[in-house]
């Protein structure tokens, strides 16, 4: 996996980004994972437009925002495309609402990760099973942990390597790409968000705060993610970069 990954890295080095999508492309048993946010948008308008051989899935967690789901059916109105919907286990969801209520994720740390375990982590391992590369929209400017990645990487954990084609692009850059190539956004964008995932956990921040500060609001820590995006099978927190 090291000497591929090297490669991906040599041969896309002096690549754009459309032209790394295209050429990871050419591998086998390549998915994308889109949260209909600005960054998944660019992607999966340039993976559908130009018929890239590339799976597209999400994770709906039954708790998106009515302006992700307007955006999902749009997409799939627009493009006439596959975009494979994953979803909790029943099961397991059921139990954890009936014990816990269904705003458990504002009592406590603990309960908000088991509800991101549930809604999302353990989805994406489902999605992820049998791939060789995941694609997600993670760029630098989102966060310290984020800034440190490179294009390609491997997760022993997942046993996947992970590809992060627009890791370099800015805000502004992706809105600059959403307007020229008239690309549909999420309206709650509009209102001042600017990042976006479930409802009762997303909010809209000033142009002054980090991009990512609307996500679990009121959790004090600055670590803001679910689990999706973990290194090795670790949260990994801020300070603990480099
Ligand atoms: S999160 O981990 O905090 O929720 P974020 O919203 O920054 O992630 O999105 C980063 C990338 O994670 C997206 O570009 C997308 O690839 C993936 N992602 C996040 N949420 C979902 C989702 N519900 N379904 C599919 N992919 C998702
Ligand atoms: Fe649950 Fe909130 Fe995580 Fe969504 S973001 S899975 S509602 S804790």
């Amino acid at each position: 996996m090291v000497e591929l990954i090297t490669k991906y890295l040599a041969d896309t080095a002096k690549l754009n980004w459309r032209e790394k999508l295209a050429y990871i492309a050419k591998e086998a048993d390549v998915t994308f994972s889109t949260s209909f946010s600005i960054e998944d948008q660019i992607i999966l308008d340039e993976i559908f437009k130009n018929d890239l051989a590339i799976e597209v899935f999400t994770l709906d967690t039954c708790r998106l925002p009515t302006d992700t789901y307007k955006l999902w059916q749009h997409n799939k109105k627009k493009y006439q495309k596959e975009i494979k919907a994953y979803y909790p286990d029943v099961e397991v969801l059921q139990e954890f609402v009936t014990k816990n209520g269904i705003d458990a994720f504002y009592d406590s740390k603990e309960l908000r990760l088991n509800c991101c375990h549930i809604r999302k982590v353990e989805p994406l391992q489902r999605a992820l099973a049998g791939k060789k590369i995941w694609i997600s929209g993670l760029r630098r400017e989102h966060s310290a942990e984020r800034a440190d990645k490179d294009y390609f990487e491997y997760d022993e954990a997942l046993n996947i390597i992970k590809f992060y084609p627009i890791l370099d692009l800015d805000e502004m850059e992706v809105w600059a790409e959403i307007k020229k190539h008239n690309i549909a956004y999420n309206k709650l964008y509009d209102e001042g968000y600017r990042s976006i995932g479930c409802a009762p956990c997303s909010r809209a921040v000033r142009a002054i705060d980090d991009v990512r500060a609307g996500r679990w609001w009121w959790e004090s820590d600055e670590q803001k993610e679910c689990g999706l995006h973990m290194v090795n099978g670790k949260l990994v927190r801020n300070k603990d970069v480099k």
